[in-house]
């Protein structure tokens, strides 16, 4: 039986605290979809095809992860996709009580399917990718939070504003 886990996420854009995840989950599950949600009502910076490519550019080095972005509820998704497994990221306790919620709400959308939380690296786990897109338009160096193809997206669209 192959292990197919989904990492759904708004990914806004994606950060080393994602990817440290990403990894995390790659070395676990034989397939992993990373899952871009359209997520209008937080008006994303990013349209959905530009979160998709910060995101391809970022896992090329991962031969069982695919990029996909997906719109209705995650476990309708993941069950399309054959997965058995949602996997979000915690980084600190103030995240837990909004992903409880989250984590019972889809089991009771859906029993067969489990949410799994996955702590990124201690050293990743205050990013924040608003935080991020705020320091981005105050021209910060953002080396220690993106990588370069990110930084490069990030400073195209706070001067296109
Ligand atoms: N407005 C704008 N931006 C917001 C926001 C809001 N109200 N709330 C959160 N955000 C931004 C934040 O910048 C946050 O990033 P950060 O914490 O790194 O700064 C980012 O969105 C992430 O928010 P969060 O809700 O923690 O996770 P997510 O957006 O990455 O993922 C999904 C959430 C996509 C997994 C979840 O919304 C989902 O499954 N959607 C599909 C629909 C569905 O199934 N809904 C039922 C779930 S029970």
């Amino acid at each position: 039986m192959n292990k197919i886990a989904v990492y759904p996420g708004t990914f806004d854009p994606v950060t080393y605290g994602h990817l440290d995840v990403v990894e995390r989950i790659a070395s676990l599950y034989d397939k992993v979809y990373v899952s871009v949600a359209h997520s209008k009502q937080k008006k994303p910076l990013f349209s959905v095809s530009e979160r998709v490519e910060m995101l391809k550019c970022s896992v090329k080095k991962f031969k069982n992860v695919e990029i996909e972005d997906f719109n209705g509820l995650v476990v309708d998704y993941a069950a399309r996709k054959s997965a058995r497994v949602v996997v979000r990221g915690l980084r600190m306790i103030s995240d837990f009580e909004y992903e409880f919620q989250m984590a019972l709400t889809n089991r009771k959308l859906n029993p067969d399917i489990e949410t799994v939380f996955m702590m990124p690296n201690e050293s990743y786990s205050y990013i924040s990718s608003r935080l991020i897109k705020e320091a981005a338009y105050m021209g910060a160096d953002l080396s220690a939070f993106v990588p370069e193809n990110v930084q490069k997206k990030l400073k195209e669209k706070c001067s296109d504003e």
